[in-house]
């Protein structure tokens, strides 16, 4: 593994291509597993390739911690992010940025509310957007974009209805560029060029009223049970809570679009799965998994070694930093039977595409639930989907998944 390696292995552009992703990865697992990747103009780190070792890492967040390194970005980028802090590493800090005791305190103000059974009963509200979803694929006649007219804007509606944003196609249009900005601004055809920095003061333009909203006239939403938080008696601070709308509203949408779109299309790839499920609405539970594990959509986090360690025969030193690659642990073939054919029934399927330990995804029972009412409103309607073109993937390092899949349809 050369130099080129380890700048491919940072470079977005690699995961524009999928096979490129997931050949160096696969590369990294057989070889090197534990490899200590030294990109031009980042600062190094451990890149971490196999589901075992992702897993004993995240189960001690004790020795291996979130903050301050949490994402990958250029070192010219960083010093950039550190001026616009103010000397600090991060404007605010999101929950995946901290570490104990401080994020269970933080965590716990909505760990409750996206608990599987509160998640469930916004059913019903849910079930109407994903009907809207699939009204606006029928209108669209038999030929669309899945992945900008449809995958994307649902789970982008399930956002706004659980911060208790107005449905107007103007927040909407305001979160989905912000969104965009910061997963994608890598990638000229989707952010603009622009980055996180930029992305992260848009949403609190639309954040910092928000909360102030919330603040004096609570309603039944997790925007107001973060907004009108209690840290340690003392109301939280409006930064803090901002950051928290941050991370739900980027974590929640761009992910999830990912998924149902990737899902699709490894359907259209896989047709005799799009037959057994339309078959089968019991097996959507399951489908749901596949595609995650299938699309893993979140690249990446970062862990920053307290003390020194020792990983698959490597000599971690306190302070070096560690990157969690999500999807190849989910392509472990020390893990998963036949890895790379994707099987709506697979079972087991331990996949990790919402982590695992203290940070797991928050929103996964959220996530699941959507995926799952999204898939059982569309499969009825739709005998099949073949390509109207070339699907095409976002350059990032970070979160995301295709940014254009055009599709042509036969309704039944
Ligand atoms: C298919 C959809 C999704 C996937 C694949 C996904 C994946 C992930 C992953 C891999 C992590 C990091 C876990 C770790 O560090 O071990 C994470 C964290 C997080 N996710 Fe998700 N996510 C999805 C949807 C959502 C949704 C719908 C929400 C909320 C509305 C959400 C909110 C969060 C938050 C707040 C965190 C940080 C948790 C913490 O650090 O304690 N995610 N997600």
């Amino acid at each position: 593994m050369d130099q080129q390696f380890d700048n491919d292995i940072a470079d977005p552009k690699t995961y524009g291509d999928l096979d490129k992703q997931h050949a160096l990865f696969t590369q990294m697992r057989a070889n090197d597993p534990v490899h200590w990747t030294a990109p031009e103009g980042y600062r190094p780190f451990w890149t971490i390739t196999k589901h075992a070792d992702i897993m004993e890492v995240e189960r001690q967040p004790d020795k291996f911690l979130a903050y301050p390194r949490s994402k990958l970005f250029p070192i010219e980028y960083e010093l950039k992010m550190k001026e616009a802090a103010g000397g600090k590493p991060h404007f605010g800090r999101a929950i995946s940025q901290m570490d104990m005791p401080e994020h269970k305190v933080y965590r716990q103000i909505a760990q409750e509310w996206f608990q599987p059974s509160p998640i469930h009963g916004l059913s019903p509200k849910i079930i109407e957007l994903a009907k809207r979803s699939v009204r606006d694929l029928v209108a669209k006649g038999g030929a669309c974009d899945f992945y900008k007219e449809i995958a994307s804007p649902y789970p982008l509606r399930v956002i706004m209805l659980i911060l208790g944003i107005k449905d107007d196609p103007e927040s909407e249009r305001k979160i989905m560029d912000a969104t965009a900005r910061y997963f994608g601004g890598s990638d000229p055809e989707v952010g603009q060029g622009e980055g996180i920095i930029e992305a992260t003061f848009q949403y609190f333009d639309f954040f910092e009223p928000l909360n102030k909203e919330k603040r004096d006239n609570p309603t039944d939403d997790v925007a107001s049970l973060i907004a009108n938080a209690k840290i340690n008696g003392e109301p939280i601070d409006p930064a803090i809570a901002q950051m928290y709308f941050v991370a739900l509203a980027g974590a929640g949408h761009d992910t999830t679009g990912s998924t149902s779109a990737g899902g699709v299309l490894a359907m259209i790839q896989n047709p005799q799965e799009w037959d057994k499920l339309k078959a089968n609405p019991d097996l959507t539970h399951a489908a749901v998994e596949e595609m995650i594990r299938w699309v893993s959509p979140v690249k990446h986090f970062f862990r920053t070694a307290k003390d020194d360690y020792e990983l698959r025969g490597k000599k971690i030193k306190a302070g070096d930093n560690l990157l969690i690659a999500f999807p190849s642990a989910n392509r472990d073939e020390d893990v998963f039977e036949d890895p790379w054919s994707f099987r709506i029934d697979r079972k087991p399927n331990r996949h990790l595409g919402f982590g695992f330990g203290p940070h797991i995804c928050l929103g996964m029972a959220l996530a699941r639930l959507e995926l799952q009412i999204f898939f059982k409103e569309l499969m009825p309607l739709v005998k099949r989907f073949e390509l109207n073109g070339d699907p095409r993937w976002t350059w990032t390092n970070f979160v995301g998944g295709l940014k254009t899949l055009p599709v042509k349809y036969e309704l039944e």
